[in-house]
Parts: structure tokens; C-alpha cells; sequence
């Protein structure tokens, strides 16, 4: 075994003013260039390069130096000297130095990795997670683990002084059934039996205002098995807080001095607070999304007023049914060839409407598939209405509330990538309010809690919970950074009572609400303080603020789409010995 030398200094913080020092630096062989007969390396550790220089007439060192390949380790001593002018890589930070090699000590070989890893080198994705241990030797890899430690960091910092403190809840939990599918967990002394692993720590953090802490924070793994996207991961991270005695602004207002904390303290960006707020409604009408990208224009518009009594059927019945008609007037687009006008009706059908249609505004002339159903008066009110010039182009979807928003936001952020109209130097956050309690659950045919049931509603709808569930809206929050939902939460219920009429409005018999819910309605009863918290996406914020594309990123080892791991195999098939123990016969399904 080797000895350990001891680095004096890093790679990546050699310069001119080194010159003349002698250094012990460590790290992989990024590269190796034989010229005329001396040796040049890049020698990489994580905080850089530095290029060291090993000359013919240092004997054994030289043969050594002779045998390395990409990503052998080894450490060595030496003396930084100035390159000549000729030498100098202003690319790199430590470009104008050099570090002349007296010995070397070479700790490990490598083989050859399967990709280069300098930064230059794009890799398919598949080959990057079955190597991760190598993607994340490039710097480029590297840098967003650097970034979320300074954002950890950070928030521990602030919610320190802000007097919370931090509480680890547990990971075997009993399932339930709301929200995302659970992760279960068979428990081999319990046969039969199943935990669960925590899609959030919600009813722990809640009982640990119960028992009185005050204030809470954990970062803290979650786990949903949910159909998985570019922003989501089976197993991800959350900053998860709660606080007692509190009310909505003051929650608000915390979390917006925490981002605006991280986002200063880590890339020295000052966002400006308070943010912006859009309350659940506004959101709908004008971006057909929850969590608009605000960054651009393009606005949804509700034309049900002008159209509503129109020649064009599909219009005029969608507003007799209680439908909604929509539209985007989307600027100076008219000279879209027809053929995209074409592809952007598929992707309407794609996204469930049942078309789309569109007026063109171009050469003077206003055409339109729809044109002949439509009197002078009422093409009048719509072009009025969608403030439409000459050079501009009107889609509109006809359908229920939900189809015509998701519809147009899909066409809506389709556009404005397309069209490159949105700003990517912008930090668009804002809060979206005021969201409705409960939305409805076409495919169990029953309403389900749009955040989760132990959201507060507000005072004045509590009435109308089982009778008109519509109309309840609730005292939930999202955080919204351009078009992603970083973080939500809400204020909670904290009477016995009311959080029994809440099970009871989402349809659960007693029965089951005191199998899954007992042991908090039992604890609602003890001197429950009023709380409320909020819960972040950690990755998603790490992941916005490095500019990733996607979370995978910014998680050290992550899964794929598939929700497998491609280095370790997991998910894989276990011993018949180990169901066995567990209790657990597998079916082979067709
Ligand atoms: P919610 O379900 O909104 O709230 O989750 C909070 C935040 O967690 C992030 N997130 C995810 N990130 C990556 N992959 C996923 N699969 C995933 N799912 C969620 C999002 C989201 O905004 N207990 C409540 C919070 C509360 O009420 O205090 C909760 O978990 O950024
Ligand atoms: P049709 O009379 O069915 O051929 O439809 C006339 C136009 O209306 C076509 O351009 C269709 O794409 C469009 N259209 C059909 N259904 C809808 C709808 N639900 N919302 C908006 N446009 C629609």
C-alpha cells in the first residue's frame, strides 16, 4: 500500500502568485500529452485542473508518468511555475500556471472509462446513470451537488436562527390511501402486514406541533410511486416545515425571507419580496394552470359571454352545457404554415379536446374553418374581445373547465418555447392562493382533497362541506417558480371536530377514517395548537436554480423514468427464502 501524501494544495486554486512554491497536489489524470519527450497532465481533483509537467531526466518519476492513462489516481510533489506566454490556457483558471514534477505516487490504476470525462464530452443519459460513480467525476456533474450543499446549508442556517428546530420522523409508516400510490413494506414479524414509506412527514409534523415544538423543519426523503417526469423521482427530498401559532401571512412571509435568503447567500441574486400573488382563479383564467410560467405572454381568455348564443354550435352548446370556450390570441403568428396550425390541433386532440379551432388574421383578410358559422356581429365581439390585429392568429378550445385549460396551457408553453418568446434570464416566483378544497375525481366518481384533508378551509365555507363541496376553498399555498411548483402547503385543521368533517365530506365511513387517521384524531383532542406549514421540493429548486434540465441532475444517484436504478439493477427479484420469511407469494401476470 501506498503512503498517503498530504495535498498542500488544491488543484483549481493554483495561480501566478504560487510561482516559485512547492506543492503536493492529488487527484485522476484527466489527460496525458507526450511532447517531444515531456510529459503533460491535467490532473483533476474536484475543485479544478492544474496541469503538471514531468521532464525526461527525472528518471523513475518519468517512467511512471510514462504508464498513466485517463483517470489513474495518484498524488505528487513538485514546484508551480509560470507557463511561458505561448502556454497559456485562458480557458481554464489555473491556466497560466504549471507545476514542474519531481515525484509521483501513483495510488490506483483505472481501465478505460466508457465515456471521456471532460466537459465537453455528451453522453447518452443511460450511460451516464449505469457509471454514475464517473458522471460524477465531471466538474459539470459535480457542481449541482456543491450548489445543493450551499442551499442546505442555507435553509438550516436561516431556520436556526429563525428558531426551528430539526426532527427526524419515521420512515415505516402505515399506508394511506390518499395522494400518490404508496411505497409498501412487508413486515416479516407481523405476517401479512405492510408499512408504508412517508410521501411526506404530514401527520408527524403535525403531531409535533401537538406535542408543542413550535417550530419544525426536516430534509427529509419522501416517497410516491407516481407516474415519473422530468420533475419527478420516486424517491425525492423535501424541506419540510411546520410552525404553531401562526397564520397565513406569517408563513408566507417566512418563506419568502428564506428564498430570498438562498437565492442571495448562494448565487447572489436578490429576488424581490414580497412575490407576487395569483390566486387559484386568476391562474386558471389566464394561464389554464396552477402553476403558470409567467415569464411570457400569450394569455387564456373565457369567451363564453361573446359566444354564447353564436351560429357556431360547438361554441354555443359547450356554454349551454356550463362549459368554458377559450381562447389565446397568440401575437403575430398568423404566417404559422398551415401545417403546424394542423399539428397543434393534434396536440389539442392528444390532450383530450376534441379540437381546436382558429382564426387567421393576415393580408387584410380574416379566415377561418369557422367562418361561415359565425355572424358579422359576433366575429366582431371576438376579435374585440381577444384584442386581435392584423398579423395575429386566435385558437380556441371548446370543452369542460379542466380539458379547455390543460388543453390551451399545453398549446401555451408549446408556443412560447416555440416562438422562443420566453425570457430564461427571469425569475418568475409567485404564490398561487386560494385553491379550492376538494377537486373531482373522474375516475373514483367522488371528490378528492386538492392538497391533502388536513387543509384549514376558509371559515365561511365550512358549511357548505358535504353540501356543496364546490364551493369550499381552502387556506393552501403553492410557490411557483416559472411554471414549476417548487413548494405548498397550508394552514391546517386543528379541531377534532372539523377534521372529522372533513373525512367525512371525502367520503371515508368512520370506520376507515379511524383505522388510517385514529391516532390524530385522537391526539386533535389534547390541546392542539393552530398550525400550519409548507413543504418544498428540494431537488426541484436545486434543479432550477443550476438551470438543469431535469432532476435526475441534481440527485447523486437517481432513478430512471422506469424507476429503476441502471447501475445497482433495483428494482430485481428477491429469493423465494426471503418471501418466504416474509409471507409473500409473487403471481406471474399476463
Ligand atoms: P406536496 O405534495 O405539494 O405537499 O409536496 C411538496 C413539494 O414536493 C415536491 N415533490 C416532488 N419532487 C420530486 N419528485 C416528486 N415525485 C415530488 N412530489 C412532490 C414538489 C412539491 O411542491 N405535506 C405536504 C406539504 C404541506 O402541506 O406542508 C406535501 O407533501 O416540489
Ligand atoms: P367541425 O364542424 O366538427 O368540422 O368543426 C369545425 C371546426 O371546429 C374545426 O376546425 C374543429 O377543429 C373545430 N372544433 C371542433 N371541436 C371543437 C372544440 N371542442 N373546441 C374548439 N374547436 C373545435
Amino acid at each position: 500500500m501506498a503512503e498517503i501524501w498530504k495535498r498542500t494544495h488544491y488543484c483549481g486554486e493554483l495561480r501566478k502568485e504560487h510561482h516559485g512554491t512547492d506543492v503536493i497536489l492529488t487527484g485522476w489524470v484527466q489527460k496525458r500529452r507526450d511532447l517531444g519527450g515531456v510529459i503533460f497532465i491535467d490532473l483533476r481533483d474536484r475543485t479544478g485542473i492544474a496541469q503538471i509537467v514531468i521532464n525526461p531526466d527525472k528518471g523513475e518519476t518519468f517512467h511512471l508518468a510514462e504508464r498513466l492513462r485517463s483517470e489513474y489516481v495518484l498524488s505528487i510533489k513538485g514546484r508551480v511555475r509560470n507557463r511561458p506566454e505561448d502556454g497559456i490556457n485562458e480557458n481554464i483558471e489555473t491556466g497560466e500556471v504549471e507545476v514542474e514534477v519531481f515525484e509521483m505516487n501513483l495510488y490506483n490504476e483505472s481501465l478505460t472509462p466508457p465515456f471521456a470525462l471532460d466537459e465537453y464530452a455528451v453522453v447518452d443519459e443511460s450511460i451516464r446513470l449505469k457509471y454514475r460513480y464517473l458522471d460524477l467525476r465531471r466538474k459539470e456533474v459535480q457542481k449541482n451537488f456543491f450548489l445543493r450543499h450551499q442551499v442546505a446549508k442555507t435553509i438550516r442556517n436561516f431556520l436556526d436562527e429563525e428558531k426551528f428546530i430539526e426532527i427526524e420522523t419515521p420512515m415505516l409508516i402505515g399506508s394511506t390511501p390518499e395522494g400518490a400510490r404508496d411505497f409498501l413494506v412487508p413486515s416479516r414479524v407481523n405476517p401479512g402486514k405492510f408499512y408504508a414509506l412517508p410521501q411526506s412527514p404530514q401527520m408527524y409534523k403535525q403531531l409535533l406541533m401537538v406535542s408543542g415544538f413550535e417550530r419544525y423543519y426536516q430534509i427529509v426523503k419522501c416517497f410516491r410511486d407516481e407516474d415519473l417526469r422530468a420533475d419527478r423521482q420516486p424517491e425525492f427530498t423535501q424541506l419540510d416545515m411546520e410552525l404553531s401559532f401562526v397564520d397565513m401571512e406569517d408563513i408566507l412571509s417566512l418563506n419568502e425571507r428564506l428564498m430570498h435568503k438562498i437565492f442571495q447567500d448562494v448565487l447572489n441574486i436578490d429576488i424581490p419580496i414580497p412575490l407576487k400573488r395569483l390566486s387559484y382563479e386568476e391562474a386558471m383564467e389566464s394561464y389554464g394552470s396552477d402553476k403558470p410560467d409567467t415569464r411570457f405572454g400569450l394569455l387564456l381568455h373565457t369567451i363564453n359571454h361573446v359566444v354564447k348564443d353564436c351560429g357556431f354550435k360547438i361554441f354555443a352548446d359547450a356554454v349551454a352545457k356550463g362549459n368554458v370556450v377559450k381562447a389565446i390570441n397568440c401575437k403575430g403568428m398568423a404566417s404559422m404554415p398551415r401545417r403546424d396550425i394542423d399539428k397543434l390541433d393534434e396536440m389539442a386532440k392528444a390532450s383530450g379536446a376534441k379540437g381546436m379551432a382558429y382564426i387567421v388574421l393576415k393580408d387584410g383578410e380574416v379566415r377561418s374553418p369557422i367562418l361561415k358559422f359565425l355572424s358579422e356581429e359576433v366575429l366582431d365581439a371576438i376579435l374585440k374581445e381577444m384584442e386581435a390585429e392584423q398579423g395575429d392568429l386566435i385558437i380556441f378550445v371548446a370543452d369542460t373547465f379542466t380539458v379547455a385549460n390543460t388543453v390551451l396551457n399545453r398549446l401555451r408553453l408549446f408556443l412560447g418555447e416555440k416562438y422562443e418568446l420566453i425570457d430564461e434570464s427571469k425569475l418568475n416566483f409567485l404564490w398561487v392562493t386560494d385553491f379550492p378544497m376538494f377537486e373531482y375525481d373522474e375516475e373514483n366518481k367522488r371528490y378528492k382533497a386538492m392538497h391533502h384533508p388536513f387543509t384549514m378551509p376558509v371559515e365561511e365555507d365550512i358549511p357548505y362541506l358535504e353540501s356543496d363541496p364546490q364551493r369550499v376553498k381552502a387556506k393552501a399555498y403553492d410557490m411557483v417558480l416559472n411554471g414549476t411548483e417548487l413548494g405548498g402547503g397550508s394552514l391546517r385543521i386543528y379541531n377534532a371536530d372539523l377534521q372529522a368533517k372533513m373525512f367525512k365530506a371525502l367520503g371515508f365511513t368512520d370506520e376507515e377514517a379511524r383505522s388510517q387517521f385514529g391516532f390524530l384524531m385522537d391526539a386533535f383532542q389534547y390541546g392542539t395548537p393552530p398550525h400550519g406549514g409548507i413543504a418544498y421540493g428540494l431537488d426541484r429548486l436545486v434543479m432550477l436554480m443550476s438551470g438543469s434540465k431535469t432532476i435526475r441532475e441534481c440527485i447523486a444517484f437517481p432513478k430512471t423514468q422506469r424507476a429503476t436504478d441502471l447501475m445497482s439493477g433495483a428494482p430485481d427479484y428477491v429469493t423465494d427464502k426471503q418471501l418466504e420469511e416474509l409471507s409473500i407469494r409473487t403471481m406471474k401476470l399476463d
